[in-house]
């Protein structure tokens, strides 16, 4: 009999494809209620979740002894408790690789709309209150030619460096540890975080989501940022302190930001839908329609391997 895999939202079809071989459960389009996950995740071997599921101990307990395999599709897994799985012999995948390009377009997407007042000009169209052009107006940040401090340089973050010598921009980048190899592809300098926040006028988040980054930019850092900086961050909400994010741009103490994410996703903290020099996204980082087919196919073969007895390819775990 065919092993019973859970895939919790519906995914493209590439990814349906390589489930064929098992009986697949899809939930729906929109994130399934917390019991309606457990009730559908019993006697699974595989799920295949997505970063709004929260991958818990209760979920894999309510799957069964049987639970073999959860394949995040999402290189950020933040939402599954990998600890509690290893111990369950559960093996954790993501999707790293096939998203970086996809989501460091998004990255400069915001640079570029925050900096040079997109959301303030479209609305005035929409409005139809444009009246006329005019020299003083909208005038935003220029993008080229500045320096850009990226904070996480894994492989998001150096394909948003590498967009950013296209710009002819002076590319710094902070991380944990220095990537010496990267540094030398991409013309980057190395810094530590203080003196990033002090110097780059555009600022790039880029880091996982892990207890030792949550708030990573809080009030302090905010304070340390320059009054022409942009902050953009396409990587996990809870990364900056949303409430001092919207203090330091109602105080116009740094210029703008554009966020993809949120802290308490799908919400958004009231005080920022109030500002203008704030362009906000959906969650979209990775949302092309070529990126969400590689990333469904990825997520399936890394379940299938698991369920066939073969190695995945991408597995977070041991
Ligand atoms: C999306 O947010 C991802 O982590 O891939």
């Amino acid at each position: 009999m065919a092993e019973k895999v859970l895939v919790t939202r519906e995914i493209p079809e590439a990814g349906l494809r390589v489930l064929e071989p098992f009986d697949v459960t899809v939930l729906h389009e929109r994130p399934p209620e917390r019991d309606e996950l457990l009730a559908a995740v019993r006697g699974a071997s595989g799920i295949l979740s997505t970063a709004t599921e929260t991958m818990d101990e209760e979920v894999m307990d309510a799957a069964g002894e049987g639970l073999r395999v959860i394949a995040n599709m999402a290189v950020g897994y933040d939402n599954v408790d990998v600890k509690a799985a290893g111990e369950r012999d559960v093996v954790v995948t993501n999707t790293p690789g096939v998203l970086d390009e996809t989501t460091a377009d998004v990255a400069f997407m915001l640079m570029l709309a925050a900096a040079r007042r997109l959301g303030e000009g479209e609305r005035l169209l929409r409005a139809g209150t444009w009246e006329w052009w005019g020299p003083k107006q909208l005038m935003g940040r220029d993008v080229w030619g500045k320096r850009l401090g990226i904070v996480g340089f894994g492989r998001i973050g150096q394909a948003v460096g590498r967009r950013a010598r296209g710009f002819g921009m002076e590319v710094l980048y902070h991380n944990r540890s220095r990537r010496e190899e990267a540094e030398r592809e991409v013309e980057a300098r190395y810094m530590d975080l203080d003196e990033l926040l002090d110097t780059a006028d555009f600022i790039s988040i880029h880091t996982p989501l892990t207890p030792e980054t949550v708030h990573l930019i809080g009030a302090e850092e905010l304070r340390r940022m320059k009054p022409e900086t942009v902050l953009v961050n396409t990587s996990r909400g809870p990364v900056i302190d949303e409430a001092a994010l919207a203090d330091a741009l109602a105080e116009r103490r740094i210029f703008a930001a554009g966020l993809d994410v949120y802290e308490n996703e799908p919400e958004v903290h009231p005080k920022l839908l109030e500002l203008e020099n704030l362009v906000l996204a959906p969650h979209i980082g990775s949302a092309s329609v070529e990126t969400r087919e590689k990333m469904a196919a990825l997520a399936a073969e890394n379940l299938a391997a698991v369920l066939r007895g073969e190695e995945p390819k991408t597995p977070v775990n041991e």
